[in-house]
């Protein structure tokens, strides 16, 4: 008995959300505050989220619908990633003015840069309304009625797989202009070669400005906005953490899948990411061999490169660091405890051999999605040749520009390389016959390679010129579109849209919501949160290091010392201002410099914490146990990224860029001293 006490002591703790596991909801965070105040934090539940005074969470924004922002000025000023603006700066660059080089710091409010389809969003309130639907209410009536004649935007979010629902206020303002960023090699400093790895040394921010109209409410851009006044903002720290000290990020979290079973688990470790890192593997090589051939071919694929390669690395830590710790066999073994318990009760007896019988029966459905996703679909002729052919029956407007854009950046030798690599993956991985008219098609040609060179030979879309000549031929198009081959290989795979998880797929969904409410009866020990959604959450820990390997211990912070070594003109990634390094030179580093323990100077760049953070966390203020902005969160260590799915308190940590190095390059490399002006500077 003492011994059958022991395992389930051990299994509880196994799943305990321990230390600083979790992102918790706002308008419950009071039930946490005591362990957030054991842990260093000096405030109340009500500065973190109150609806009936200014608090924290006015201060922070989902900025455009994938990342964090936080509002550090009186007069609007928000700061998030530079990756997070990499689109609107991007967009305003051009060979006269290229700000993704050279960065942009706007020297009044007059330069400051509008931007088309940019949006923040700020919570106005949220509340359970669970009761309120039980009780008959639509979910449309409760909306409506939130939404105060559509002053506000609001939603209904399932937590716990809709256990509970949540309706959410929000408020959205679309002028936001770009203030300033920093030149690309500080602010993608270590591009994908350092990305998702510690140590760090990216200065990943930019700034913007949130407009508003005379009454402080949302408009559209008019040159007559001004800046707007927020409730809140956050005052900055200029003192710094030492490792160990509170940290608490306040964000909006993106996805994760912390309750799924162990068939999901084993479906994620044994098929999905294997395939998924292989395919991309095989589309990386090309494009990296072209880019290295080519200067130009450099530059124009860079942001792809950026794209396909960010997953591809983040699927390669999560696959390990699932595999180390071992989580379908301790899911496995926690939900024979969980049969256990259940057999004596009807209404949850059946859900595991339900889950198991459906994901069975479905996982291979969702396979072959997450297949043609990363293999028919990933070639990009076959992108433009779908939306011409939608732009044959409706022309959306901007399109030209955007199949300028489209062109100037594709190269169809490459793409035509990677179709035939991503086509016999295709074949690889497909688990069944694949569909008889593309075998057929394929034969035809007598293989896949010169399948692929027909489908390129003979299409019209290979050009901008003969595109462009097409969208001006209505007659012409029309026929090019019923020719087009590649339009015929886009039929045999079609495009279906993918739930956004292993526990979405549709005969499986509703289980989990029975599930998740055994799961809380059944382990009272845990401390349950609901998984992320892209709804507004606290995470909290502290500053922290790891151990990376036995006798390896990486500690919490970066300094400029560390960009000062890996400088290398030559390297594309590692190539900084010139005016770092006179800075570094003449250590003229302002009040932003630290001491180290041999008594120099430098400046201090990145840190590490033990928030649980995901994809969307990006841009999220990190604050001290004051309130205070000490950093930015941009990122995860690579070996922490299966935390989507468990997360392992010992090894998981968020990386942060140090608000000092942020002050140090608006002041030292920008020149744009004027802003610090209007922070709180602590
Ligand atoms: N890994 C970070 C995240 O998932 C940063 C990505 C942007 N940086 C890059 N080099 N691709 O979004
Ligand atoms: N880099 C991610 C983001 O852009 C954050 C993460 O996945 O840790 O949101």
């Amino acid at each position: 008995m003492k011994r059958l006490i022991l395992v389930f002591t051990l299994l509880c703790t196994l799943f305990a959300a321990r230390a600083d596991e979790g992102m918790w909801l706002p308008c419950l965070i009071a039930d946490r505050i005591d362990d957030m105040r054991a842990k260093g934090f000096r405030l109340t539940a009500d500065d973190i989220y109150s609806i009936n005074q200014a608090s924290m969470k006015d201060a922070v924004v989902l900025f455009n619908g994938g990342c964090t922002g936080e509002l550090i000025s009186p007069e609007g000023l928000l700061l998030t990633n530079h990756h997070c603006g990499y689109g609107a700066i991007q967009s305003h660059s051009t060979v006269e003015h290229d700000y993704l080089t050279n960065g942009f710091w706007a020297r009044s409010r007059a330069e400051e840069l509008p931007n088309d389809r940019l949006w923040v969003r700020f919570l106005v309130r949220m509340e359970e309304v669970t009761d309120r639907l039980a009780a008959g209410e639509s979910a449309e009536s409760i909306r409506k009625e939130a939404e105060e004649g559509g002053r506000y935007r609001t939603a209904i979010e399932q937590m716990y797989y809709g256990n509970q629902q949540f309706l959410f206020v929000y408020e959205q303002f679309d002028d936001v202009r770009l203030v300033a960023a920093p030149p690309s090699s500080i602010g993608k400093f270590g591009g994908d070669t350092d990305n998702w790895i510690w140590p760090r040394h990216t200065g990943d921010f930019s700034l913007f400005r949130i407009y508003a109209d005379a009454d402080n409410r949302p408009a559209k851009y008019s040159p007559d906005n001004v800046p707007y006044r927020p409730a809140r903002f956050f005052p900055i720290s200029t003192k710094g953490l030492a490792e160990g000290d509170f940290t608490m990020i306040y964000g909006f979290p993106g996805n994760t899948q912390q309750y799924v079973t162990a068939d999901a688990v084993a479906y994620v470790v044994e098929r999905s990411d294997p395939m998924k890192i292989d395919l991309r593997t095989r589309r990386l090589e090309i494009i990296s061999a072209a880019q290295e051939a080519d200067a130009a071919t450099r530059i124009r694929y860079a942001a792809k490169h950026a794209n396909i390669s960010n997953s591809w690395k983040k699927w390669q830590g999560e696959l390990l660091g699932l595999q180390r710790l071992g989580t379908v066999e301790k899911k496995r073994a926690y939900e024979a405890r969980f049969a256990e318990w259940a057999a004596e009760k009807p209404e949850y007896a059946h859900l595991l051999d339900s889950m198991h019988a459906a994901y069975l029966n479905e996982t291979e459905g969702y396979f072959l999605q997450e297949l043609y996703n990363e293999s028919v679909r990933a070639i990009e002729l076959l992108s433009v040749a779908t939306a011409m052919k939608q732009a044959a029956k409706k022309l959306p407007e901007g399109f030209e520009a955007q199949l300028a854009k489209f062109y100037r950046d594709y190269d169809p030798s490459i793409d035509r390389k990677i179709a035939k690599a991503l086509l016999h993956g295709l074949e690889e991985y497909h688990p069944q016959p694949l569909p008889q008219g593309y075998l057929d098609a394929v034969k035809r040609c007598g293989g896949i390679d010169s399948y692929v060179d027909q489908l390129f030979d003979a299409s019209a879309f290979g050009s901008f010129e003969k595109t462009q000549a097409l969208l001006r031929d209505t007659t012409a198009l029309t026929a090019a579109i019923a020719r087009e081959p590649v339009l015929e290989l886009a039929e045999w795979f079609p495009r279906k849209r993918i739930p956004r998880n292993l526990s979405n797929l549709p005969a499986i969904e509703r289980w989990y919501r029975p599930y998740l409410k055994a799961l809380q009866e059944f382990d009272t020990e845990r401390a349950f949160y609901p998984d992320a959604n892209l709804t507004l959450r606290v995470a909290y820990g502290t500053m922290n290091g790891y151990w990376y390997a036995d006798a390896v211990y990486h500690r919490p912070l970066t300094t400029i010392d560390g960009i000062i070594a890996k400088d290398d003109p030559n390297i594309y990634d590692y190539d900084i201002p010139q005016r770092l390094r006179d800075l570094y030179a003449s250590k003229d580093y302002g009040p932003w410099s630290i001491t180290k323990a041999d008594g120099s100077t430098t400046v201090p760049v990145c840190f590490l914490a033990t928030n649980h953070t995901t994809g969307g966390n990006s841009g999220s203020p990190v604050i001290n146990a004051r309130g205070e902005l000490v950093g930015i969160n941009f990122d995860r260590t690579w070996r922490s990224t299966m935390s989507d799915l468990e997360f392992d308190p010992n090894i998981c940590r968020n990386i942060a860029v140090d608000i000092r190095y942020v002050l140090f390059v608006i002041d030292r490399i920008g020149g744009a001293s004027a802003l610090l002006q209007e922070m709180d500077l602590r």
